[in-house]
């Protein structure tokens, strides 16, 4: 279903100087396409280009610019299936995660859509003192100017829709990123945006390696960075962007606590696709597991059942639900995690093999904290098991990370979670379920280690348009 070689876009338009990246289809390794790479002046030209349409852009109706997110959840909602299989080679992403993303695609262009045509200002009072009688305040929001994006390879169409969509909703002319791994999803978006009528420069997207990138990051032309994927990188980036804003979507090991009242069945079977949906490649996957001591057998003996029963295997299989990780590198790395653990006293629960890139889904209990798999981010098909007595102390627990991204709690008392909303230091607390849980619209983002700022539409909005305030000064008779 892929084509034997893609284009980068280059200010709207498909350049192809080279065929120079090979994808792989991450289940059977072999090469399933090639794409073209940008160089460190094809970079420049985008940002060129990007600079010179930011007039255009800002100038872009926005009744103009919903014409073209509309377009595009038109054209995701007619290749739906071409997207979602797309994904599962590049990814390794099983099928039925793969059309959960292209579903997810749809949501946050339509998101787009519908906020673009709500950018609303402000009237604020000014008369607060003597020396203001007479002044009066208006308050609008203009697009940043030209973007700098940066996409992660685990949701290879989504985590890039939610830099793009709201550029296009606000007006931001911008160059992209994608994976060097996954570059396809994007790059299918960028041959959908070739289809509308967007200014000359609005977009690029552009596949390159990490080294020749610098220019997404330093260049002064580039007014806002917004990155997903790891941790040191993301600071990194941080460090050398200069003057430009940067929001930073990076990673966690995302704790959930099921404590006493919870509904075991329930809380099960939403943990057992919490930690292993897309292989626990999600930055807030379930990693650590904190189960009231009255009923952590019964928890830990049904999570193992269920998790025993997960199919694992080629991803274009309907019932596959654990394919690969995105590369043997990764998995030989978590691999390496789960053996040092146990010789570290933890107890192997079940799965813990490994194949190639294939790693089984994985649950371990009394892993000491120090141990990587619970200090780090794991980032695959593993998670820890401990107990606790004191609701208070499993609250502490989830906060001694480096990390705070989301957290999932299973309790049905309403003074639990407001202790929980208050005390915990993530993003977001997520009660009932799983910390995975996301849709598109709600703010998405981390403390700590796991970032700055927030995504969702209408926040990603405000991050790339800037208040520019009118004052009006009446004279008094
Ligand atoms: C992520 O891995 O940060 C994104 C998770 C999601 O969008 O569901």
């Amino acid at each position: 279903m892929l084509a034997d070689t893609y284009p980068f876009y280059l200010a709207n338009q498909p350049e192809s100087p080279n065929a120079d990246l090979e994808v792989t289809d991450k289940y059977t390794g072999k090469v399933a396409t090639r794409v073209a790479m940008a160089s460190a002046e094809d970079i420049d030209r985008a940002i060129a280009a990007a600079e010179r349409a930011a007039e255009a852009m800002r100038k872009m109706p926005p009744y103009e610019r919903q014409v073209v997110l509309y377009h595009c959840v038109e054209r995701f909602r007619e290749r739906f299936e071409e997207l979602a299989v797309s994904l599962c080679i590049e990814a390794g992403k099983p099928i039925k995660d793969a059309r959960g993303e292209v579903t997810r695609l749809i949501d946050t262009f339509r998101i787009a859509a519908e906020e673009c045509v709500r950018i609303d200002g402000d009237i604020p009072n000014l008369e607060i003192s003597a020396r203001a009688k007479g002044y009066r305040g208006f308050v609008q929001r203009v697009p940043i100017g030209p973007c700098s994006f940066i996409s992660p390879f685990n949701f290879p169409l989504n985590l890039a829709a939610h830099k793009v969509a709201p550029a296009l909703a606000v007006g931001c002319p911008f160059v992209l990123k994608p994976a060097s791994r996954t570059p396809i999803g994007a790059l299918l978006i960028g041959e959908i945006l070739a289809e509308t009528d967007l200014p000359a420069g609005a977009f690029s997207i552009l596949p390159c390696h990490r080294d020749g990138a610098d220019l997404f990051t330093t260049d002064e032309r580039l007014k806002f960075l917004s990155f997903t994927g790891s941790p040191n990188v993301g600071w990194e980036l941080k460090s050398r962007a200069g003057k430009k804003p940067v929001v930073l979507e990076l990673g966690g090991n995302a704790a959930c606590i099921v404590d006493a009242d919870a509904d075991v069945e329930d809380a099960v079977a939403r943990l057992v696709i919490g930690a292993f949906y897309q292989s626990g490649q999600s930055c807030i996957g379930v990693q650590r597991i904190m189960i009231h001591a009255s009923i952590y057998d019964q928890v830990k003996e049904k999570l193992v059942a269920a998790t025993k029963q997960l199919v694992a295997g080629d991803p274009k299989d309907e019932n596959t639900f654990i394919g690969p990780m995105i590369s043997e590198g990764e998995a030989k790395r978590l691999d390496g995690w789960i053996k040092a653990a146990i010789e570290a006293g933890g107890k192997l629960l079940c799965g813990g093999g490994r194949d190639g890139a294939m790693l089984e889904a994985t649950l371990l209990e009394d892993v000491p904290q120090d141990q990587d798999l619970c200090a780090e981010e794991a980032f695959g098909p593993v998670a820890v098991l401990s107990r606790f007595d004191d609701y208070s102390a499993a609250l502490r627990q989830v906060n001694n990370s480096r990390f705070g991204l989301q957290a999932g709690i299973f309790t049905r008392d309403w003074y639990k979670i407001q202790q929980a909303w208050d005390e915990l230091e993530v993003g977001g607390v997520v009660i009932g379920d799983v910390p995975s849980w996301r849709v598109d619209n709600m703010p998405y983002g981390g403390v700590k280690d796991s970032g700055l700022g927030r995504e969702g539409i209408r926040y990603a909005m405000a991050d790339m348009t800037e208040e520019r305030l009118l004052v009006i000064r009446t004279k008094q008779a």
